[in-house]
């Protein structure tokens, strides 16, 4: 009888590990990924359906590897391995494995076994098929019981005991390379777990409401909102389940967009999040005088951000929680193989909270991706304002003014970007660019309007597509559009006279200019 409680990943320290907890996710079925040395009492208690032990670095040759519990392959629920997950299986059970005479990184061909009959993991997956491996180590020897069911030219790409419902393969299904990689792991959920579709946002919404009421008891939460999507959806999961006892906390740093500040004050109010709006503009603009080093601005406004919000939690008296829109990308690079718990990486807006503090985390996004974390939005309530927003840094608008921010600069740029967003969203094109918005330059340079000559600033224009900001390229926007916005910008913001178009794609340059 299926619990519903869906598949256990054990993290062997893998790349792709919160990948394939994604694409079971893509499936509706629950998923939650776990250390490898979860002991086997708590594994038991998740009461999965299914079990993927993940890739990693390690060789299973290794006097060092990483070991799960042996009796994880006794449980009696369906176990799937992938990579070093496969290898681990194969040591365990009896098998061999060595390092591999010929490395096999990127594509590759499986040849499926046809016979006796081909494996239920393969249902519907045509042979050959190309894969993606990325293996040193391979398998000499099946354990007993074990078969192989499916080879590339040079090792065995997939084994199974069909009994034990036991199912590795070399290569990776989760990655996109890898064709009919949904089908294969569709196939182990649904055909060889019979999980049930369950994994829709509000169920997830319902549980983790569930759990944050468990764990915060009577105590009090603070949240630091930011205008974006993250922090807007943990907020608002969190406040569905203590109500007031979470306070958020909204602080206009000086450098926001036009009108930003007010707007994201009423958008979170009709929320009905207990919200403190403070404005500090003053303070940060006064520290900023004179600055022009982009990174002495990020200081500035980073540790000035820390001190406005210790007054605020200060006056709160006894703070027990901090609320964090922490992200599964946000994670990645800090889970370890010994441990995702073991350095966890601090979201870069609310980055550096003294120690003395002392709140405890909570981090109801930590799971999921931006399109989940959307979805979950959507159903919580959420205007897709908020939910489509696109990325806008921390220290705002100080790092797109290169040179001093003044309030004289902040309100040329205002201007203009206010034109860039407008004007992008009437061309229907906001939703699909990545990030598009103007930047101040300190370059003067001649004009000429109506008989004036004028001598004013340059207005630069970035817009680009990206999938997670780590790369990323300009966008071609269309020349009338181009035209539309530059003329806007030098006749109604006074005191621009010119507009380019930044054509760099990151790398080389950044997405910021500073
Ligand atoms: P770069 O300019 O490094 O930006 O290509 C990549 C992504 O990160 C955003 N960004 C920041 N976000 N604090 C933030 O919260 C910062 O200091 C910061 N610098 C850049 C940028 O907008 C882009 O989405």
């Amino acid at each position: 009888m299926s619990s519903g409680n869906g598949i256990v990943v054990l993290d062997f320290g893998g790349q792709y590990t919160q990948l394939i907890a994604r694409r079971i996710r893509e499936h509706h079925v629950r998923s939650v990924i776990v250390p490898f040395e979860t002991p086997l009492n708590e594994l038991c208690e998740l009461d999965p359906e299914g079990l993927v032990l993940s890739g990693g670095p390690s060789s299973v040759t290794d006097p060092e590897a990483p070991h799960a519990d042996p009796g994880v392959l006794e449980m009696g629920v369906p176990v799937l391995g992938i990579c070093y997950g496969l290898q681990w299986i194969t040591a365990r059970l009896g098998g061999k494995v060595r390092s591999a005479l010929q490395h096999e990184y990127g594509r590759a061909q499986l040849e499926i076994a046809s016979e006796p009959t081909p494996s239920a993991l393969f249902r519907s997956v045509p042979s050959p098929l190309p894969v993606w491996m990325s293996h040193g180590d391979e398998v000499i020897d099946l354990a007993p019981g074990f078969r192989a069911s499916a080879r590339t030219g040079t090792a065995i790409g997939a084994i199974e005991d069909a009994d034990r419902r036991i199912y590795a393969v070399q290569f990776h299904p989760e990655v996109r390379h890898t064709a009919h990689g949904e089908q294969i792991l569709a196939n182990f959920l649904f055909d060889i777990c019979k999980a049930p579709p369950l994994w829709v946002s509000q169920a997830f919404i319902e549980q983790t409401i569930e759990s944050i009421r468990e764990r915060v008891g009577d105590g009090i939460a603070l949240c630091a909102l930011s205008g974006g999507v993250d922090s807007s959806v943990a907020a608002a999961l969190v406040s569905r389940a203590i109500g007031d006892r979470l306070h958020c906390i909204f602080v206009n740093n000086g450098v926001l967009r036009k009108n930003e500040f007010e707007s994201v004050t009423a958008t979170m109010g009709r929320l009905g999040l207990n919200l403190t709006p403070v404005d500090a503009t003053g303070r940060f603009l006064e520290k900023l005088a004179g600055v022009t080093d982009p990174e002495q601005k990020r200081r500035i406004i980073g540790n000035e951000f820390i001190y406005v919000f210790e007054e605020e939690a200060l006056r709160l008296g006894k703070v027990d929680f901090l609320v964090q829109g922490t992200l599964y990308p946000d994670v990645i690079e800090s889970v370890s193989v010994r441990g995702p718990s073991a350095t966890i990486k601090s979201h870069h807006n609310v980055g550096g909270l003294p120690e003395t503090m002392k709140m405890q985390l909570i981090e109801p996004l930590r799971d999921l991706f931006k399109d989940e974390v959307r979805r979950v939005g959507a159903d919580l309530g959420l205007d897709s304002e908020i939910l489509n927003r696109q990325p806008f840094p921390g220290p705002g608008l100080a790092v797109r003014i290169l040179g001093e921010v003044t309030p004289e600069r902040l309100e040329l740029l205002r201007g203009a970007d206010e034109i860039v967003q407008g004007e992008i969203s009437a061309a229907d094109l906001y939703e699909s660019i990545w990030q598009s918005f103007a930047v101040l330059l300190p370059v003067r340079s001649v004009g000429v309007m109506g008989d004036q000559r004028t001598y004013g600033y340059t207005i630069a224009l970035r817009a680009v597509h990206s999938e997670d900001g780590m790369t990323a390229d300009w966008v071609r926007l269309p020349y009338d559009l181009l035209e539309k916005i530059s003329n806007r910008i030098v006749n109604e913001v006074h005191g621009i006279s010119r507009v380019v178009y930044d054509i760099s794609s990151k790398p080389p340059s950044t997405i910021e200019w500073e």
